[in-house]
C-alpha cells in the first residue's frame, strides 16, 4: 500500500496551474484519482458530494469552457453537490481534499468557481434535480513554465502573497492578534490555512484559538462575487477546514468539527462559522 502523504508538505506544494501539457496522465494517476472520486472523504456537515473524473476533455470535441483561462488540460475533476444549509462549506472541504490527492500525485490543479461554463460541466456529470455544481478543476501534468494567461491571472490576484499571520489569526478574541512565534502547536495548522487557495486570493477566513480549539469565522469581502448566485467565499471556508484539520491531526491536535456558541464577538461584517473542538 502506498504511504500516506504528509499533508503539510502537500499543502505547501499546491498552487493553481492554468497551463497544462497536452499529454494525458499516467494510467496509475488516473486509477488513483478514480479511486479518490469513488470514495470522497465524509463531509463535516453531512452534505452529499458526488465526484467525477472527466477524461478526454479536449480530444472528444466536447467543449468544456473556461473562457480561455485554462490551456491544454486533458481532464477535469467535477463535483455535484446536493443542496443544503452548509453545502458550500462541505464542497470546499471535500473538493480541496481531492485537489490535495491530485497534488500528491504530482498533478496540477486550479479551483474554478467563476471562469467556467457551468452548464457544460454540469452536463458531463448529469446533475440530478437537487444537485448543482459550484466549482471544478483541470487536472494533469503541467507545463514546465506558466503561460501568459496564467502569469497575468496570478499577478492580478496577487496569488503569491498572503496576509500576515497576525491579520488572520487571533488569541482568544479579535482584540489579540496572534503571531506565528506565539502560536505554539497551532503554528503549522494555521499556516496551512494561510497558504491555502481562496477565490481571487481574498483570504476571507479568520481563526480564533483558545484552550478549547480553533474557531473559524468568515469575513466576507464586501460586494465580492455578487455576479454569482451563491456566496463563493463559503467554499474558501471549507478549504480552510480541510487544511486546518489535516495539519492539526499531524500535530496531534485531535478533535472534531462542531458548531458551538460563538466563543467571542465576530469582527465587523463577519460571522462565526464552526470550531475544531479539541478532544478532551
Ligand atoms: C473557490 C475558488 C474559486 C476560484 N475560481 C477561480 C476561477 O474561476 N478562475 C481562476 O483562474 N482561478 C480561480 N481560483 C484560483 C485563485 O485565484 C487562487 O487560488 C488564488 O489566487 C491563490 O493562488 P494559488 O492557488 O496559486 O495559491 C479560485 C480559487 C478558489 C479557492
Amino acid at each position: 500500500m502506498a504511504a500516506l502523504p504528509i499533508w503539510s508538505q502537500v499543502i505547501q506544494e499546491r498552487s493553481s496551474w492554468r497551463s497544462y501539457e497536452a499529454r494525458p496522465m499516467e494510467p496509475a494517476q488516473v486509477q488513483a484519482l478514480e479511486a479518490a472520486c469513488a470514495q470522497p472523504v465524509p463531509s463535516p456537515f453531512g452534505t452529499a458530494v458526488r465526484l467525477q473524473l472527466v477524461l478526454g476533455a479536449a480530444q472528444d470535441g466536447k467543449k468544456l469552457g473556461t473562457y480561455g483561462f485554462i490551456r491544454g488540460a486533458q481532464a477535469y475533476l467535477v463535483g455535484a453537490l446536493t443542496r443544503g444549509d452548509r453545502d458550500l462549506e462541505d464542497y470546499g472541504y471535500v473538493f480541496e481534499r481531492l485537489i490535495l490527492e491530485a497534488t500528491a500525485l504530482g498533478l496540477g490543479t486550479c479551483w474554478l468557481g467563476g471562469t467556467l461554463d457551468r452548464a457544460a460541466f454540469g452536463e458531463t456529470v448529469q446533475l440530478g434535480p437537487d444537485e448543482w455544481l459550484p466549482a471544478v478543476t483541470p487536472v494533469g501534468p503541467t507545463k514546465a513554465k506558466r503561460g501568459l494567461v496564467d502569469g497575468a491571472v496570478r499577478m492580478f490576484a496577487g496569488s503569491r502573497s498572503r496576509k500576515e499571520f497576525g491579520e488572520l489569526f487571533f488569541d482568544g478574541s479579535f482584540e489579540r492578534p496572534l503571531n506565528d512565534g506565539d502560536a505554539g502547536p497551532w503554528s503549522q495548522p494555521l499556516e496551512a490555512v494561510r497558504i491555502g487557495p481562496s477565490a481571487s486570493n481574498k483570504q476571507p477566513w479568520r481563526v480564533v484559538v483558545d484552550h478549547g480549539g480553533a474557531h473559524l469565522f468568515l469575513a466576507p469581502t464586501p460586494g465580492y462575487g455578487s455576479f454569482l448566485n451563491f456566496e463563493i467565499q463559503r467554499l474558501d471556508l471549507g478549504i480552510a477546514m480541510c487544511h486546518l484539520e489535516l495539519v492539526a491531526r499531524e500535530r496531534g491536535l485531535e478533535g472534531s468539527w462542531q458548531q458551538i456558541e460563538a466563543p467571542c464577538e465576530a469582527p465587523a461584517g463577519g460571522r462565526y462559522m464552526v470550531s475544531w473542538v479539541l478532544a478532551a
